[in-house]
């Protein structure tokens, strides 16, 4: 996160200091200066905000929580409805050619055959006998190949230093001893990794880890297991018989809904290819590691995108698919700098191009997204399986196909992460205070408004009361009297809300009051009638999307 000091427009009247009946804004500045953190106590600070101010807890936390499981709490919870919302309303309201549907976590058993997931949804998971902790063996060899990456960075950063602006990077990359000696120890264990990935290699996966050196983070030996397969399904069983064939999967993607209910929505809604069928659900996954707070988590939501198009044009959907989906994110305004496209080297089994959108998440940039062009293959394969015809007649060409689709699939919780960890600052303000600021995109943070009266008497309240029950019904708001008013922003600006209205005695005589904006901390008097129309222009959502 950067380390950044700057300007602000920070207004240092008051509220109750000035009386004006018109919308007026001071100019006084102040030096804010936002404290660096290393990305690891930032992960840390930013766990503990999320319990502290009703974000997100541990799942079952009175028994000491469950692995990899969390609770959204009441915070947490309108944030993630917001971004919800921004996703949904983005792909079927803005789209006349997608439709959203809510299909079932139990499915029929034969789905997860088709779709390959019986057979092949495992990942290669690795013991270390001293720790006695379980990880994931690519995620070992790639964290490594992350290191000798970062190594060269730094390397190439020094350059830049030095040399200044006569340096020419692509000559030092192919000179600098350093640099080469990293990268041909990284291109050499890269390549053996790609290679025992195309062909499910687990004896080659742990030998890379052991040539490699690569010990356990927690007991720091290289005493490992064998590398093994692990299916990331859950299992239980839909009546109360225990025989083996009750056994039903909760579904690990939300994706497989939409496949099997594809013919019904496209016969019933008259679609026409290209179509898009959307859906928001929870997705379940045994996740082997399971350390990384809502990163990656066993009960997790999805948002995902099936768009069903003709045979052979499915590069130019997925190209078109690659940049909205980038544009969706940008347009929050959370750094372009903090988003890269990442293109899958080894394909899953059902796609023919693939790429992620990550995000420089406290832990480096990691998957947020995930962009499939899936061809035929999961409604080829229900088709097969059920014996059902699953088929479109294309009028413009007079043929009958199975439909190709692109997917865009993000998980809900990631993207709540990503929207938690960019907001979160700890600014150094003038006098030797500091304050802790969620910078939540307006449209997404969970309170807009807090409703505050200077003091709990004097009628004060009662005004209050009376522009809550008028605001409430446009935006979330939030009623706080107590505490002083320095300690009531503070604790607004932690949770995110972008506006503070205060009540003062001198609203009683000229309708103002004193509307204070969360980032800049600018304070502007204002008259109560134009409240709603200055929040409006800020935290509206449409105000986003008319964006994109
Ligand atoms: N239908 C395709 C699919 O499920 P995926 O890459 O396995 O693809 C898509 O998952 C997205 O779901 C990921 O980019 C990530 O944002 C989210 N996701 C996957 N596993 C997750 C987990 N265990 N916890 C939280 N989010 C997860």
């Amino acid at each position: 996160m950067a380390y950044v000091q700057r300007l602000m427009n920070h207004g240092k009247k008051s509220a109750g200091g000035g009386a004006s009946p018109i919308v007026h804004k001071n100019h006084y500045f102040c030096k804010i200066n936002i404290i660096d953190m290393t990305q690891d106590e930032l992960f840390k600070v930013l766990v503990a905000h999320c319990k502290e101010y009703g974000f997100i807890f541990p799942s079952s936390e009175i028994y000491d929580g469950l692995a990899a499981v969390y609770d959204y709490g009441q915070m947490g919870v309108e944030l993630k409805n917001n971004i919800k919302r921004y996703w949904w309303d983005a792909m079927t309201r803005l789209n006349e050619n997608i439709v959203g549907i809510d299909s079932c976590v139990f499915m029929h058993p034969k789905t997860w055959v088709a779709s390959g997931h019986v057979a092949a949804f495992n990942d290669p998971l690795i013991d270390n006998k001293d720790s006695k902790k379980r990880y994931r063996a690519d995620n070992l060899i790639e964290d490594y190949l992350a290191k000798i990456e970062e190594k060269i960075e730094k390397e190439v950063t020094k350059g830049r230093k030095r040399f200044g602006d006569s340096f020419d990077e692509a000559q030092f990359r192919a000179t600098n001893p350093n640099v080469l000696r990293e990268q041909t120890k990284y291109d050499g264990v890269h390549n053996r990794y790609l290679a025992a990935q195309q062909a499910n290699d687990f004896k080659e996966y742990k030998q890379i880890i052991l040539d490699c050196d690569i010990a356990d983070p927690i007991s720091g030996t290289k005493n490992w297991t064998d590398v093994r397969q692990f299916n990331l399904m859950f299992s239980t069983q839909i009546s109360n018989t225990g025989e083996a064939d009750d056994k039903i999967y909760l579904r690990p993607e939300t994706a497989q809904g939409i496949f099997v209910d594809y013919l019904n929505v496209q016969k019933t809604g008259r679609m026409k290819i290209p179509f898009g069928i959307a859906q928001i659900g929870k997705a379940f996954r045994n996740e082997i590691v399971a350390r990384q707070f809502i990163f990656r988590m066993r009960e997790f939501e999805q948002m995902e995108m099936e768009f069903f198009c003709r045979p052979g044009t499915e590069m130019e959907w997925f190209n078109f698919w690659k940049e909205k989906r980038m544009a969706w994110h940008v347009n929050l305004g959370m750094g372009a700098e903090n988003y890269r496209f990442h293109d899958h080297e080894k394909l899953a089994h059902y796609a023919n191009a693939a790429t992620d959108i990550e995000f420089n998440f406290p832990f480096g940039f990691k998957e947020l997204e995930g962009i499939h062009s899936r061809t035929d293959f999961d409604l080829g394969n229900h088709q097969k399986l059920s014996g059902k015809k699953i088929q479109y007649f294309d009028p413009e060409t007079g043929e009958s196909y199975v439909p190709y689709c692109v997917e865009t699939s993000i998980g809900l919780d990631r993207m709540f992460l990503t929207v938690l960890s960019h907001a979160y600052r700890v600014e150094e303000l003038e006098g030797g205070e500091s304050r802790v600021v969620l910078s939540i995109p307006a449209p997404l943070a969970p309170v807009k408004v807090a409703v505050l009266p200077l003091l709990n008497k004097d009628g004060l309240p009662e005004v209050a009361q009376k522009i809550m029950d008028e605001l409430k019904y446009d935006f979330a708001c939030q009623y706080d009297p107590k505490d002083s008013i320095g300690k009531r922003y503070r604790r607004q600006d932690a949770a995110g809300t972008p506006f503070c209205v205060t009540i003062d005695h001198e609203t009683l005589r000229d309708n103002c009051v004193t509307i204070r904006e969360r980032d800049t901390m600018d304070q502007t008097r204002v008259p109560i009638a134009e409240l709603s129309s200055l929040i409006d222009k800020e935290v509206n959502m449409n105000n986003l999307l008319r964006k994109l």
